[in-house]
């Protein structure tokens, strides 16, 4: 592990672990990442990290750069390159599949109709396996085979168990995946298949395989890799640092991110609240967290209690990836609103729907979960809280190909059925085709 020191302050990957409701502090965890005072979540939170002076922080910015030039795999990880402000993990059992180096794309029309300046996509859909998950594990992962575990496990409504599946694969070690059945789509399921995983599909959603697996790690010596696992928020807390470094550390207005278990959005405004005491940055963007109006209980107890206590839902979304009642981040997610002044929203099936539509024809394909950021944009737009001049970046966080059911079975595309083989009949469809434009 490098390590920077500073006149000001110092920069080292020693860690501990603090409770995130009563402070606590303890340096080893138990099965479940729990508090042993209050049971509630734990963040990983390093004790010497504190200002650095300004030549540390041009170092510093100017390293991570250079280290995208180099072909050391620990280089090439988006996730390890920014290896100093991560847990120290020995180098023979950081784990990589050159996760990360993710796309910022600008998002012209849609930014256009909305009135705005400047809206860029960062598309965390274009990791290994497809989602911003492969960040998480290649962090988490690499915790667990440093503490010799053999057997890694996950509650999940795809991704992250496509991602655990390959990372784990990787790392030669076994997964064990539990499902919503019939909740998770065709693409993630065999992603998880293929690399290996033991998938067991459950007779519940997903809070309700998180529940049972939380009581199977208590029988079973199996590392947890859901987004409770704090060095999970750890991996994915790099995507703060790669959009800086990408926006050349110009601070964005405004971050947008879907909310299912919300790991995420406490990742990202981690990552962020790091940079900013580290003075990296000299202010937050607003993160706002955007939910499925059918699984929104993030956005219910912010209207509901100010966000003092989780209301929970029974959730029900075409967006199966965020279709999650009793998000266990809830409390981190709260706290990252708060500090930044973002704002918490929810939108229907039919403006998913319309804003994954507005995504594709630019371009950009995403999974209908990451499509929230657009239709929450448009009504935080029309709220007056994102302004005309703002700068904003919508996360999206899975890849198109992961749910093709929802646009081969949406109807919003034009698709004539099996035609002849026959030129005149192919140009006279195109005719008709056309003339609908
Ligand atoms: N977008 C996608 C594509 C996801 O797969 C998820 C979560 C989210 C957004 C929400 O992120 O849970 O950190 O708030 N998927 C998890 C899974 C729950 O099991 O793959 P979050």
């Amino acid at each position: 592990m490098t390590r920077t020191h500073s006149s000001s302050g110092t920069l080292s990957g020693h860690h501990v672990l603090r409770c995130v409701h009563c402070g606590a502090v303890q340096r080893e965890a138990d099965p479940l990442f729990q508090c042993p005072a209050c049971h509630e979540l734990l963040e990983v939170v390093y004790p010497e990290l504190g200002p650095l002076d300004a030549a540390d922080v041009l170092r510093l910015k100017q390293s991570w750069r250079a280290r995208r030039l180099s072909n050391a795999a620990e280089d090439l990880s988006g996730v390890w390159r920014f290896r100093e402000l991560l847990p120290q993990v020995e180098p023979r059992h950081r784990i990589t599949l050159r996760e990360g180096n993710t796309p910022l794309w600008p998002l012209r029309q849609a930014a256009r109709r909305l009135g705005l300046e400047q809206v860029w996509v960062k598309h965390q859909g274009m990791n290994p396996t497809g989602s911003f998950k492969d960040t998480g594990m290649a962090a988490a992962l690499s915790v667990a085979r440093s503490e010799g575990f053999d057997w890694v496990c996950c509650a999940s409504t795809g991704n992250t168990s496509a991602s655990m599946a390959a990372y784990a694969a990787q790392a030669g070690m076994k997964s064990i995946v539990l499902l919503p059945a019939g909740y998770v789509t065709a693409g993630k399921l065999a992603q998880a298949l293929e690399f290996g995983a033991n998938v067991l599909q459950l007779r519940t959603d997903f809070d309700g395989c998180l529940r049972l697996l939380n009581e199977v790690v208590t029988k079973f010596r199996a590392y947890l890799l859901n987004s409770i696992n704090p060095y999970r928020l750890e991996g994915q807390k790099t995507v703060a640092f790669e959009l800086l470094d990408q926006l050349d550390w110009i601070v964005p207005d405004h971050v947008i991110v879907p909310g299912g278990n919300l790991g995420n959005s406490s990742a990202l405004g981690k990552g962020l609240m790091e940079m900013l005491e580290l003075g990296l940055i000299g202010r937050l963007p607003k993160i706002s967290i955007i939910q499925a109006a059918g699984a929104n209980p993030l956005v219910r107890t912010m209207r509901e209690n100010g966000g003092s206590r989780l209301i929970t839902v029974t959730p029900e979304t075409r967006a199966t990836a965020i279709r999650i009642g009793n998000p266990a981040s809830w409390r981190k997610a709260v706290n990252v609103l708060r500090r930044t002044g973002g704002a918490c929203e929810d939108v229907t099936e039919e403006e998913i729907a319309a804003a994954k539509a507005e995504l594709g024809a630019e371009g950009i394909g995403c999974e209908p979960a990451s499509a929230t950021t657009l239709a929450g944009l448009k009504k935080l737009v029309r709220a007056g809280f994102v302004k005309t001049t703002d700068t904003v970046v919508l996360i999206l966080t899975g890849n198109m190909l992961k749910d093709v059911d929802f646009i081969l079975k949406g109807g919003g595309n034009q698709f004539p059925g099996p035609l002849e083989a026959d030129a005149e009949i192919v140009i006279k469809t195109l005719e008709k085709l056309y003339a609908g434009h």
